[in-house]
């Protein structure tokens, strides 16, 4: 190897330590990257188990475009055409990354990809450090952002995929139907109605990663900023990290609520809350529930007022 090579091979390597350093210091990478520790912290992401995402803004591109890869590299199908993802970038995490890791380095267990102009096919511009590649739901995100972006008007941009234990054994023992689930939820604590007055989606067991799997789960996003996929986890979208982290956090707390009162009562337990209390709280706290799921007053009219009645064991 001539010296010219050496200098240049320098070269790369020095601009590659400058851009992985000045991008991970960008306060929306900070903010992913604290949210892959949070969940870690939380014991959601045993081995590389999650997986998230964030949709920069064009200040965010602008800021760190100069960090791009210099070469760009080649587009890739994403098996899906998301034309409400055309152009975007996507900071995610890559695959079999271990959450554990990914604040250790986050160019390793992080990268940028972009959009092409149809939504259909990707490429690297930054991260994935070592040969990595995006994680193994990648079209799952990029259908998901998609119709998160659409449904909120362009407001969501994160999507946090975690396996937390409570919500797993929740699918165990109920049904991957989204109502049903919702309401389980909503009657163990009071200010889940707040947090998620359009309740939760569901979607059935379906193989990590497959087509399917994505598919379910956009169009269960549509209408429910969180979506619990049955015998796996869930998946908890937001304008920002701490609105998906907060979102995922209070729906785990409310299922292990369900699952400790279920231990302490021996079955399906006789929730406090009637329809018609979950209605009251709504009002109170100044949210509109989705009608469907609360079923009130249609299904079962009577007297408002706060544990006014036990209700039935279908909650
Ligand atoms: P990745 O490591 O490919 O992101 O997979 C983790 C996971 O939880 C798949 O559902
Ligand atoms: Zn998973």
């Amino acid at each position: 190897m001539d010296v010219r090579d050496l200098l240049d091979q320098g070269v790369t390597r020095a601009r590659d330590a400058v851009s992985s350093v000045a991008v991970e210091t960008r306060p929306f990478v900070r903010a992913l990257v604290r949210l892959c520790d949070d969940g870690w912290g939380q014991g959601w992401h045993e081995r590389n188990g999650g997986n998230a995402s964030y949709r920069l803004t064009d200040e965010d591109v602008r800021s760190c475009r100069a960090c791009f890869h210099e070469q760009p590299r080649p587009w890739q199908p994403l098996d899906a055409a998301v034309p409400a993802m055309a152009g975007e970038h996507l900071l995610v995490t890559a695959a079999g990354s271990y959450f554990r890791n990914v604040a250790d380095d986050p160019s390793r267990a992080l990268g940028i990809v972009e959009v092409d102009g149809a939504g259909a096919s990707w490429r690297p511009v930054w991260g994935f450090a070592g040969d990595g590649r995006p994680t193994s739901e990648l079209a799952s995100h990029v259908i998901i952002q998609g119709a998160r972006k659409e449904a909120t008007a362009g407001a969501s941009r994160v999507v946090y995929h975690c396996h937390p234990v409570p919500v797993i054994a929740l699918t165990f023992a109920l049904p991957a139907d989204g109502r049903t689930l919702t309401r389980a939820l909503w009657k163990t604590m009071t200010e889940c109605i707040m947090v998620f007055p359009g309740g939760v989606g569901a979607v059935p067991t379906a193989v990590p990663g497959s087509r399917r799997l994505a598919d379910l789960t956009a169009e269960a996003a549509r209408d429910h900023a969180a979506v619990i996929w049955a015998h796996h986890g869930l998946l908890a979208t937001g304008a920002t990290c701490d609105e998906a982290f907060g979102l995922a956090h209070v729906v785990v707390k409310a299922a292990a609520i369900y699952a400790e009162v279920r231990a302490l009562c021996g079955g399906e337990p006789a929730f406090p809350l009637s329809d018609d209390d979950l209605a009251e709280l709504a009002r109170g706290l100044g949210v509109t529930p989705r009608a469907d799921y609360l079923g009130w007053p249609a299904q079962r009219p009577g007297p408002a007022g706060a544990a006014s009645a036990a209700s039935s064991r279908e909650g």
